[in-house]
């Protein structure tokens, strides 16, 4: 008997969800009344903003099904991983974490689904089938919204279930969605990626771009403002070129207008951007806009203009500091933020002093910073310069200490200042402080006398930390 279950991409697939939800939930109300427990979920993200995303949707399936999240320290019924593979010590965590769950005689078995970017590649798959044999069941990136059905196979068939998709066909809506936060909110505006940076696996775990109706996502923005939600951000491998595969011109700015119109929503970020694709109507949208925050990551990933074009990045060193300054030539108080790769194959020192120097130059809030990490799959994994790990790490020391210098610095600025912070809730570190975010996405811990989470309050900010600042609020009018 093989293990390898192909479910069709039919136009029914989402619809059939439904009925596998159903089905599932008969399964788990017969356990919850035989054991006198509802049965459990524990869904652990690894990687970007996407797969939180991503989760938020497995978490909503799993509530549908019957399943509740399971405390701290108990074995869940089901245990999800929703998997980054974008560098190599993501992926040795991830296999970390499952070989911990290899069960030992007479354990409470739990059900475990691994999706996500890491199951798109056939190697991994190959792994888990011969040398993972607890995992259950595995799906990928494009079929996410299998997840009740393949569930329900594998509860009912009780043989391993592996189904993954080479490609996404149409963007799927309507799957359930469980939001782990209450006032700010993810939102899907495209899938995938057409850039193929020569390092990047995104593009081949991902697939092409495909871009979301401007309708759907109007309608979920209302329905999430209408649920109390303050903030939105934007997500997309490349939200610039939201659209083009609808054949529309300048969506992403026309998108944006309508967003800024739906009332209740007081805050708009979006990510990421590509410095190639950022035309003038966004950066005149951003100005128009009041809702859009003064916040604009745009990763440069390398300051050498030989490196660059070995990333296809597709831009120069001089092209990337003008962007920045024409940003600030209308938006002069805006922070950027930014992604760079150190030690890239043929990186020499004078290359890294490109990145220093561009670092220096524009002065960002804040940066991740990488080490370049090979991706099977990807061209520069083929390039014979690679660079050594003791090299990197030393390059790598240097950007993180200059970076962190001007970071402190730019926030030593906002003492003294009052700033709009979005209230998120209780600081994780301190019962007696909250916390939020100013819209320039700095973090702010501060002291309140009432609890106003979800609204914007002023916060006078008393003293600058390295990553964060520390304030008070202004009473509430
Ligand atoms: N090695 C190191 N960093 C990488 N990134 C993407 N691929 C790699 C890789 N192979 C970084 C880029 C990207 C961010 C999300 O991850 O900086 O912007
Ligand atoms: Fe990867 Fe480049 Fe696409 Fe970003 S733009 S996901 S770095 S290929």
């Amino acid at each position: 008997m093989t293990d390898e279950v192909i479910i069709e991409a039919t136009e029914d697939a989402v619809q059939r969800q439904y009925v596998y939800i159903e089905k599932v939930k008969e399964i788990t109300a017969e356990q919850t009344s035989r054991e006198g427990r509802q049965p459990t979920y524990d869904v652990r993200v690894f990687g970007c903003q996407m797969n939180e995303h991503d989760a938020e949707k497995i978490i909503g399936m799993l509530e549908e099904m019957g399943y509740s999240k399971a405390s701290a320290g108990e074995q869940a019924d089901v245990i999800v991983f929703e998997t980054c593979c974008v560098r190599e010590n993501a992926e040795e965590k991830i296999y970390g974490h499952l070989g911990i769950l290899k069960p030992s005689e007479g354990d409470k078995r739990s059900i475990v689904a691994v999706t996500g970017c890491m199951m798109q590649q056939p190697q991994v798959v190959e792994k888990i089938k011969k040398s993972y044999r607890h995992v259950n069941i595995v799906f990928g990136t494009h079929n996410l919204h299998l997840f009740p059905e393949l569930l329900y196979r594998y509860m009912s068939e009780g043989r391993r279930v592996f189904d993954i998709w080479d490609a996404g066909s149409q963007v799927v809506e309507g799957t359930p969605i469980t939001r782990t936060e209450k006032v700010k909110a993810w939102v899907n505006i495209m899938l995938g990626c057409n850039n193929f940076c020569s390092y990047c696996i995104v593009p081949h775990v991902r697939g092409r771009e495909r871009s979301r109706n401007k309708t759907d996502i109007l309608e979920e923005v209302k329905r999430l403002a209408q649920g109390g939600y303050k903030e939105i951000t934007l997500l997309g491998q490349n939200v610039n070129s939201y659209g083009n595969d609808l054949g529309l011109k300048d969506a992403f700015a026309e998108l944006l207008y309508a967003l800024n119109a739906i009332d209740g929503i007081e805050r708009i970020r979006f990510m990421t951007s590509h410095p190639k694709d950022l035309s003038d109507s966004l950066i005149q949208a951003m100005k128009e806009l009041p809702k859009l925050c003064e916040h604009l990551h745009l990763p440069f990933q390398s300051g050498s203009s030989k490196v660059l074009k070995d990333m296809n990045r597709k831009y120069t060193k001089e092209q990337y500091l003008q962007l920045i300054d024409k940003v600030r030539e209308v938006i002069p108080d805006i922070a950027f933020t930014t992604d760079i790769i150190v030690g890239f194959p043929g990186e020499s020192e004078e290359d890294f002093q490109d990145t220093l120097d561009v670092v220096k130059r524009v002065r960002f809030d804040m940066a991740y910073t990488f080490l370049y990490s090979k991706r099977t799959g990807t061209k520069a994994a083929e390039f014979s310069n690679q660079i050594p790990e003791k090299v990197k790490k030393e390059r790598f020391q240097r950007l993180v200490e200059t970076q962190n210098a001007i970071g402190a610095e730019l926030n030593l600025k906002h003492e003294g200042l009052t700033e709009e912070v979005l209230v998120e809730g209780k600081s994780r570190h301190s019962d007696a402080m909250y916390t939020g975010r100013t819209r320039e996405y700095k973090l702010v811990n501060f002291t309140c006398d009432e609890d106003l989470t979800g609204q914007l309050a002023r916060v006078k900010i008393i003293r600058a930390w390295p990553f964060w600042l520390e304030g008070t609020a202004e009473p509430h009018q």
